[in-house]
């Protein structure tokens, strides 16, 4: 089986009335972990990786890890997509080496931190549009940006300061032809998004209801959406870590935004947090112990154990055989013929 176009896949989620979760990879054991998760639940699945992952593996030890887990899980529809390109050559660069999916964060500039002008957004976004339907792959853009920079990838720590006009969304999504939308309600990536149990003060769904009324047909992103489960970062803590007190997004959240219209939904910190509680108690138990065979078996364990967690929550479980991937070169004559437009 090759891999994925996240269309086709975000296509039959939305007929479904399900959500897929986007995992984040840097390695052979997270790739490992969410196919084996896949496997389990019998769930599609979106593979991202960012540009510090893709820099990290290498390119192509990336493709072909991802090609050997189409060839070793070929009932398992997967998308390998970029996350977070910061300019139209990111994305470009991501679609020539293989990949069937990539999303343009036109929200900031280049440097991944600056929030952008809506104009800047647009026409680097569209340029994306452009490079990738022509190739058969799929396209996320962004509008509104997320808080936090812990990670690289958000416009400071007030994460309600960019919210995503309603408004100014179906603009975005009629100016530029995307596939699927961003959206930002007050999330932020890493560990640390929230102070408390978030309620709509500091978690805005009211804004996908609305966002989602508005556009119908375009399938909605929900980044920096990891749970941050506390018996994740109670393992991390009981074994030499330093986490302090945080709060993720609710699964019953995320459940609500997927009966308004969110198909895709990125979840990188819960399986580092796993990986690393699991490394943490192993090495505090094990003192005398490197085989890295030893530590990084349960490692990826504990991370296949929440990605299957998510794929149920998310509904995605059950689904993938319910359809055969479409080649790129199909999908690329959709595109050109207009049949995949969305709002
Ligand atoms: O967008 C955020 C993801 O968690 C990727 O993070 O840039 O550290 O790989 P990263
Ligand atoms: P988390 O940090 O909440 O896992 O978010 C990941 C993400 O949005 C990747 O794009
Ligand atoms: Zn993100």
């Amino acid at each position: 089986m090759s891999l994925a176009s996240m269309r086709q896949i975000l296509d039959e989620a939305a007929k479904g009335g399900y959500g897929v979760g986007a995992f984040n990879i840097n390695n052979m054991e997270q790739i490992q972990a969410i196919m084996e998760a896949a496997r389990e639940t019998k769930s599609p699945v979106i593979i991202q990786a960012s540009r510090g992952a893709r820099g990290y593996t290498n390119d192509r030890f990336l493709y072909h890890l991802m090609i050997a887990a189409t060839e070793l899980y070929p009932e398992i529809p997967v998308a390998l997509h970029q996350d977070h390109g910061n300019s139209p050559e990111t994305c470009k660069s991501a679609v020539d080496m293989g990949f069937t999916s990539v999303m343009i964060d036109g929200s900031l500039e280049e440097d991944g931190k600056t929030p952008s002008s809506f104009e800047y957004n647009v026409r680097v976004t569209r340029k994306v549009v452009e490079i990738a339907h022509k190739r058969g792959a799929t396209v996320e853009g962004e509008l509104g940006c997320l808080g936090g920079i812990e990670d690289g990838h958000g416009a400071g720590a007030d994460a309600m300061a960019y919210l995503t006009d309603p408004d100014q969304a179906v603009e975005f999504v009629e100016l530029t032809g995307i596939d699927a939308l961003a959206v930002a309600i007050g999330t932020s990536h890493g560990a640390y998004k929230f102070s408390r149990k978030p309620d709509s003060a500091i978690l805005d769904m009211d804004r996908i209801i609305e966002i989602h009324r508005r556009l119908l047909k375009t399938y909605l992103v929900m980044h920096g959406s990891s749970s941050v489960p506390k018996e994740l970062q109670d393992i991390i803590n009981a074994y030499g870590g330093k986490l302090k007190p945080t709060w993720g997004v609710p699964i019953e959240e995320i459940q609500l935004g997927i009966r308004n219209g969110v198909r895709k939904i990125n979840v990188d910190t819960d399986s580092r947090l796993a990986i690393t509680g699991a490394i943490r108690k192993y090495m505090s138990e094990h003192p005398e112990g490197f085989d890295l065979r030893s530590y990084l078996t349960p490692a990826r364990e504990a991370m296949k154990r929440v990605v299957a967690k998510r794929m149920v929550s998310f509904g995605q479980a059950g689904h993938a055989g319910d359809y055969d991937p479409i080649p790129l070169s199909v999908m690329a004559q959709r595109y050109s013929k207009g049949e995949l437009k969305g709002e």
